[in-house]
């Protein structure tokens, strides 16, 4: 079936009166509720706790309570209201340690707040409003690059939530899944991601509501998957890029990048260039955020004289030799073993 691109019925993040409307993603794909956000204290706890979550809504989340907390620090008055706005881009930057868009978006409202020229507050709302439409406008041309790049490929693997839910809104690696849909029906599988599951929970639901039918597997089927031929591309997004090309993304993206090499499946990963760490050399620097061994251990194991423990590190990092091709809304970089992708650092 084919299903119009333009569609875009979910929302992670909306900004309705000057407030941040924050999609609960912890509760779907049973509840659809949002909370209203007014405080970037609270923000950050929303990202802490994966109300949010996906590297570009964190740092859109972030960019508007940068936004707010200018907001109630300059209207309180004071000489001091930038200092508070500091603590508060502290606070934000400690929430969660591994995708790079949350420190690119508190650098960049940083640099916003050291020039203003005119009203602090009109200012800064301004800004987190414009990296929140550039997300969606790079998104839509990652969709169309994407989907150029797969041309008739039929099989489309996907692992974790890279869509709407996890940037401004179509998503990255479904942004190419959506405009690929659009141009001819594909078979699209999603793996269910553990232990958040961000792929049952979240992927699914996401195309559902998109009218896109999907296919859910279990992780440990994707070597099967892979071995029966269904399988052409394995299509991912990113929360960091090393300047060499090395991905990290969620836990299981490694994995499936050595399946993919063994089985002759490519591997696309798509991200916009703010999520791109040109200052690091490689991945081996990233840091892996590990989470409470509580996301999956069974509660009889969560005793202190337990002799059962869990490691939950939540994201893993490809190297750039086993990526058929980064895509960015600057271009697209094929091999990136043999260049890395410090090309693309440049303006638009
Ligand atoms: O722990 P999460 O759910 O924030 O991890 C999300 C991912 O790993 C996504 O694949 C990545 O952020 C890209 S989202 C466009």
């Amino acid at each position: 079936m084919t299903v119009s691109s333009n569609k875009l019925n979910v929302h992670a993040l909306l900004w309705q009166d000057e407030q941040l409307h924050v999609l609960d993603q912890r509760q779907l794909p049973e509840t659809v509720r949002y909370d209203i956000y007014t405080e970037a204290g609270d923000i950050a706890e929303a990202i802490r706790s994966m109300r949010v979550r996906g590297a570009p809504a964190i740092g859109i989340a972030a960019a508007y309570a940068v936004a707010l907390s200018v907001k109630m620090h300059f209207q309180e008055g004071g000489q001091s209201w930038q200092d508070k706005v500091f603590a508060d881009i502290v606070v934000l930057a400690a929430s969660r340690p591994t995708a790079v868009n949350l420190f690119w978006a508190l650098s960049f409202m940083q640099d916003k707040l050291a020039s203003l020229e005119g009203n602090p507050v009109d200012e800064m709302l301004q800004h987190a409003a414009d990296i929140h439409e550039q997300d969606i406008a790079a998104n839509k041309k990652m969709g169309a690059l994407g989907a150029e790049i797969l041309a008739d490929a039929k099989g489309l693997l996907t692992h974790c939530n890279a869509g709407a839910l996890a940037t401004g809104g179509y998503g990255t690696a479904l942004g190419v899944i959506r405009s690929a849909v659009a141009i001819m029906p594909r078979d699209v599988f999603a793996g269910e991601t553990r232990p958040w599951l961000q792929g049952a929970r979240l992927t699914v639901w996401e195309l559902a509501e998109d009218d896109i039918a999907a296919t859910l597997i279990a992780d440990s089927a994707a070597a099967t998957l892979m071995k029966s031929g269904q399988i052409d591309w394995i299509i991912v997004g990113a929360d960091r890029i090393a300047a060499n090309g090395d991905v990290a993304n969620k836990i299981g993206t490694y994995s499936l990048a050595v399946l993919a090499k063994h089985h002759s499946v490519k591997l696309m990963v798509v991200a916009p260039t703010s999520t791109i760490d040109f200052a690091m050399d490689d991945g081996s620097q990233i840091e892996i955020e590990q989470r409470d061994a509580s996301e999956f251990l069974p509660d009889c194991y969560a005793t202190e004289d337990s002799l059962v423990g869990a490691w939950n590190p939540v994201f893993d990092v490809t190297p750039a030799e086993l990526i058929s091709v980064i895509v960015t809304e600057r271009g697209a970089v094929f091999n990136p073993v043999e260049t890395g992708v410090s090309e693309l650092n440049k303006d638009d």
